[in-house]
């Protein structure tokens, strides 16, 4: 897909005080004469500012960087989070339409995005609130078809969902992000299929997990919103393993290994050995003393030699 300039463009563009604030604070990370390397947050920074990257937004960053147009160009034309074109003032959403996504249903989001907002992508809607395109994977395929919104992947989506988020958005609410068929993530929408033997163990590890992850989600405004469904079972007690009554209780030590040996046989058997490492020392010992003798039969066999 070409992606080009919007044949559209302001007169000027500038970074708001703050902003420049901020994009000055980044090219500090880089060393002397390599500020260039801030160029992806610093356009980034800029479209977020004005929703779009202008022709004067990326040239306005390149002079700021002290690098040639054509490479802050080459970088905003290369990455389609760049938008160069003006976006809805709600949203753009971005519909996946990679092999999964379009197998699993894609075309019909692009068809509700041309009913619902424009014909073609890359064209705000009449009431200038939305926008779409078509993009490359976004790696949530394993809950396609989906779409990127602002900064949130709605996944697990359906025409009917998708007409339904676009309604809510247009309304001034912000729809609970992730899949939108119930699950929580990735996992199996008919529930568990595999490691559904948990001992009590993993059954305390799941619980611990199911906590951390809490009950609610965040959204993107800050709101907490309670979790559509819990991805685990309800908790269950640990189940304890008892010894048979008449077995002895075996001490920590002497509990055997993966070799079925108790640390006590392993201690009484390592005392009977001489200590390995005496070994060595011996034997450089006796080497040390046979030496010169060696040295000295060497020396006449090389006389005898020599003689010969
Ligand atoms: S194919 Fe759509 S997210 Fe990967």
């Amino acid at each position: 897909m070409l992606r080009r300039l919007s044949p559209v463009q302001p007169d000027s563009f500038e970074f708001s005080p703050a902003n420049l604030e901020w994009a000055q604070a980044q090219m500090t990370k880089y060393p002397e004469g390599r500020q260039q390397s801030a160029i992806i947050p610093v356009l980034w920074r800029a479209q977020e500012q004005e929703g779009w990257l202008s022709r004067p937004a990326i040239e306005y960053c390149a002079s700021l960087l002290g690098m040639p147009y054509i490479r802050a160009l080459e970088v905003a034309t290369f990455y389609f989070m760049f938008q160069l074109q003006p976006v809805g003032s709600v949203a753009n959403i971005q519909i996946c339409g990679t092999t999964t996504c379009m197998i699993c249903g894609a075309e019909a989001l692009a068809e509700v995005c041309k009913r619902k907002i424009a014909p073609t992508p890359h064209t705000v809607s009449a009431d200038g609130k939305f926008s779409w395109e078509e993009v490359e994977c976004l790696g949530a395929c394993s809950n396609a078809p989906m779409a990127q919104i602002g900064k949130d992947f709605y996944e697990d989506l359906t025409p009917e969902k998708l007409e339904q988020l676009i309604d809510a958005m247009s309304a001034g609410q912000v729809p609970l992000p992730g899949p939108q068929n119930g699950r929580f993530s990735s996992e199996p929408l008919g529930g568990l299929t595999s490691l559904t033997e948990v001992t009590g163990h993993d059954l305390n590890a799941s619980a611990t997990l199911a906590r951390d992850i809490g009950e609610t989600l965040k959204k993107i405004d800050g709101t907490e919103v309670p979790i559509l469904t819990k991805w685990l079972r309800p908790v269950q007690e640990p189940v304890e393993t008892k010894a048979p009554a008449n077995d002895p209780q075996p001490s920590a030590n002497a509990s055997p290994d993966a070799t079925g040996v108790t640390k006590q046989e392993a201690q009484a058997a390592s005392a009977a050995q001489p200590a390995s490492k005496a070994e060595p020392e011996a034997a450089k010992e006796i080497e040390k003393k046979t030496q010169p003798d060696s040295a000295a039969d060497g020396a006449a066999k090389s006389e005898g030699g020599d003689k010969e």
